[in-house]
């Protein structure tokens, strides 16, 4: 299983392949929002905030929003598609992060965690970076809590390889509450649908999942062409929708 090379991968295609629907954005800033303070502005942190699909949602409906990112890459494509007033991008990561300490009321990690390697580091970075009672929205994948698209099925080893690369969420909490945070609240997000299982084929042709470098391309190959096959038969029909675990921490 090889590490995700965001400098010399996927970064052209990503807004296109991971797009969001503007009825989906509002569905997760609608979650983000109930697990924030209601005052404005707040603070924020984007980590490992990719190509920005978050970041300038993030500052419209709260505040300032610094997103930090290892990639050279992944932010000039954030810098190019998403500049807005309180919107920064800066090179760091969530084991590093270029800002003071105390200095931000929450943070938001979506699809980032299981990037992270030192995640013991991280934890207690996270926790520097944030005033005390600030939040941590984690949008990571769980062994024991995964999101399995439909699409999943046509790759034979799909589910033992998504699941494979990600802890069970018993194990993310103790690593947290090691480093000074305590579990504010996790549920599922049910964002609407991703469109037509055709739209959707589209995207995954653009292959901006990491889950595919953990495949031989025969068998992305394979699936990939399983899928094209399944979908000619209807090719209209919805996307069903997907639902996605978000755990919020609060720093003690
Ligand atoms: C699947 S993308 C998600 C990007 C963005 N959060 C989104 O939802 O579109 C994962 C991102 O995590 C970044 N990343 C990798 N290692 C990281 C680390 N140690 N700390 C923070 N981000 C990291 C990658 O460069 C990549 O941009």
């Amino acid at each position: 299983m090889r590490r995700v090379d965001y400098d010399t991968e996927q970064y052209q295609n990503y807004p296109r392949g991971r797009a969001l629907t503007e009825q989906q954005l509002g569905a997760w800033i609608t979650a983000f929002a109930a697990a924030l303070p209601e005052r404005r502005p707040l603070v924020g942190l984007d980590v490992g905030s990719g190509t920005g699909r978050f970041t300038p949602a993030l500052a419209r409906a709260f505040g300032p929003v610094t997103g930090v990112e290892p990639s050279v890459r992944m932010r000039e494509v954030a810098q190019a598609q998403s500049q807005r007033p309180g919107v920064r991008y800066l090179a760091g990561s969530a084991e590093d992060m270029p800002v003071p300490s105390g200095s931000a009321d929450y943070a938001l990690m979506f699809l980032s965690w299981h990037h992270v390697q030192d995640k013991p580091r991280a934890a207690r970075e996270l926790a520097r970076v944030l005033r005390p009672a600030g939040r941590l929205l984690l949008r990571g994948n769980f062994s024991d809590h995964h999101p399995e698209p439909w699409w999943l099925d046509h790759f034979p080893r799909g589910l033992e390889v998504d699941t494979a690369l990600f802890q069970p969420l018993h194990e993310v909490i103790a690593m947290f509450t090691a480093a000074g945070w305590r579990v504010a609240g996790f549920g599922m997000v049910t964002p609407p649908s991703d469109g037509t299982r055709a739209d959707m084929l589209e995207r995954l042709h653009l292959r901006t999942l990491s889950f595919f470098a953990r495949l031989s391309p025969d068998e992305v190959e394979a699936g990939l062409r399983s899928i094209e096959e399944a979908v000619s038969g209807d090719p209209g029909a919805p996307s069903p929708a997907l639902s996605e675990p978000l755990l919020t921490l609060e720093r003690r």
